[in-house]
């Protein structure tokens, strides 16, 4: 696996986490088609299959050689995401300016979905931060379910994932009595029970503002790439076609990403829609024109 090396001096590296499909892949095709001076780590929890996709975009994109490298990486596991930080290092590429977590599940039991959609933006934050220079951006892949969640949740709660202060401790003593209680806990404490996906992404979107304020100095945003056809988003169809569903392709769902990666003036903390605009935190908001395209012109 060729890893990118220091030879450009303005270059700049983005980690891509769940890069081997959908929105995940899709980010890394656009950062090297648009990008010439950005090097990525295509993150992927099956190395193989990573060099493969690797493979594949290089075979459509043979320039972006030599700045596209695997980045073996399951973020559910702390040996994992500790021996990506090591790689890194190693490495010695162009500095990092860049963590998309994006990776995400909605199958699974609570504990499961809780380590990847939540407890895998923190692990990868705290091991791969480090690397990060001022300024440098963690976009999170969160979702609508999420302020859909808030919605439901009875006012006390709504308070807690909507508190721009929300300590730490408070975060941390959820999501731990959580892992370890499963759906109970949250019967017990008052919180509704849909599933584990939209209480996740609630909980993405909180860890999004606690990330922001302990790092003053990176920008941290969240958001949701909208309704996209992948095989994610396609367990959420009911019966409708994509068509009928009004999905969007990944490489349209990835444009909100790219955009809060590179655009100037984003709010840390925030969470964001599919059309870049800042959402509320507790309710769903009907998308609007892309804030980009508008910034086009
Ligand atoms: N599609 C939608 O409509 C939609 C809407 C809102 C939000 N999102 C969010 O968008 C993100 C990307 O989802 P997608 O729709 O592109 O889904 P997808 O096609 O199912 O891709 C999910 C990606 O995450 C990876 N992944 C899963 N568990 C992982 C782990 N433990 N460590 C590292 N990678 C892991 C998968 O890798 P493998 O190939 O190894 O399984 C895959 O690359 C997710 O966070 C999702 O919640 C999607």
């Amino acid at each position: 696996m060729p890893a990118p090396t220091a030879s450009d001096r303005a270059a700049r590296a983005v980690v891509v986490t769940g890069a081997t499909r959908g929105i995940g892949r899709a980010v890394v095709e656009g950062l090297t088609a648009r990008l010439p001076e950005v090097w990525v780590w295509l993150g992927a929890r099956d190395a193989q299959r990573g060099e493969a996709v690797r493979g594949q975009l290089l075979a459509a994109r043979p320039e972006a050689e030599g700045r596209l490298a695997v980045l073996p990486l399951d973020v559910a596991d702390e040996d994992s995401v500790a021996a990506a930080a090591s790689l890194l290092e190693r490495a010695g590429g162009p500095p990092l300016w860049g963590i998309v977590n994006n990776a995400g599940v909605a199958d699974g039991n609570l504990q499961a979905v809780l380590e990847v959609n939540v407890r895998g933006i923190d692990r990868v934050c705290r091991r791969l931060g480090r690397f990060l220079g001022p300024g440098g951006r963690v976009v999170n892949v969160s979702s609508a379910a999420g302020p859909n969640y808030v919605a439901r949740c009875p006012p006390r709660w709504r308070r807690f994932f909507t508190d721009p202060a929300l300590a730490r401790p408070e975060f941390e003593a959820l999501v731990t009595d959580c892992l370890r209680g499963g759906p109970e806990a949250l019967r017990a404490r008052g919180l509704p029970w849909p599933g584990a996906y939209g209480f996740s992404k609630a909980l993405a979107n909180a860890l999004t503002a606690i990330l922001a304020r302990e790092h003053p100095e990176w920008r941290v945003a969240a958001c949701t790439p909208g309704f996209v056809d992948t095989e994610l988003g396609r367990r959420f169809l009911g019966g409708r076609s994509p068509a009928e569903a009004g999905m969007k392709t990944p490489a349209q769902g990835a444009e909100v990403i790219l955009y809060l990666l590179t655009a100037p003036g984003i709010a840390s903390g925030g969470y964001y829609g599919s059309d870049g605009r800042p959402s509320p935190l507790d309710r769903y908001r009907e998308p609007g024109p892309p804030v980009w395209k508008e910034a086009a012109g």
